[in-house]
């Protein structure tokens, strides 16, 4: 079960049933789907989406505005390939990006992710001509660990390259105590 995480400005918890016309507002808008796998999602796309994502084994979050009450976008945590591996993503409202919100909400998944799931490694991936998902990893203090060059297959004979970032626990313990508030 997760239990919903407190920042200074955010609420991340679960997914609810409801929230599905908050997150096709955004996942609607092919700004921000842009370099999501699959693009822009219709109404029952939106549903499926957070119906898949309620529930103890959920990989997505939502993101609340706590001032607002709003749900402004979401954070991918889940499972990776390895033992005491996540994967972290994010995506979030047009209206609302560009304020530090990406930031702030990732900060408080890592820290949930080394201190209560003791994980040893959490990696993020991106395309190179998304500066401001890189930039996030930056500021979480992950690491660019390389770039695949033309690995995702996008159709048409297009291909997307993909920069690999991660930070280990070692280095997020010596970055020194992250609290989510
Ligand atoms: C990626 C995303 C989640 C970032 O969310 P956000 O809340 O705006 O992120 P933050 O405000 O915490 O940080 C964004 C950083 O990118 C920087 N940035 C934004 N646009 C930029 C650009 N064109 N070039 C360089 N840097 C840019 C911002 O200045 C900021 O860095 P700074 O704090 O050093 O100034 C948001 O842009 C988004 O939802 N994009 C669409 C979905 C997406 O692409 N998700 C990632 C898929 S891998």
């Amino acid at each position: 079960m997760f239990d919903p995480l407190e920042t200074q400005r955010l609420i991340i918890r679960q997914f609810e049933p409801d929230d599905w016309a908050a997150v096709y507002e955004y996942t609607s808008d092919p700004e921000v789907m842009a370099y999501i796998p699959g693009g822009q999602f219709t109404q029952d796309q939106a549903r499926a989406f957070v119906t898949k994502s309620i529930g103890e084994h959920a990989e997505e979050f939502a993101v609340m505005l706590k001032d607002e009450s709003k749900l402004i976008g979401h954070m991918v945590f889940h499972p990776w390939f390895a033992p005491r591996t996540n994967e972290i993503g994010w995506v979030f409202h047009r209206a609302y990006q560009g304020k530090g919100y990406a930031t702030e909400a990732a900060l408080a998944l890592l820290d949930y992710g080394f201190t209560v799931l003791q994980l040893h490694r959490v990696i993020a991936t991106c395309q190179p001509e998304n500066p401001p998902s890189f930039r996030v990893m930056e500021k979480i203090g992950m690491r660019r660990e390389g770039l695949f060059q033309k690995c995702i297959y996008r159709g048409d004979d297009q291909w997307w390259d993909e920069c690999f970032y991660a930070i280990l626990e070692d280095e997020w313990l010596k970055k020194g105590t992250h609290g989510s508030k």
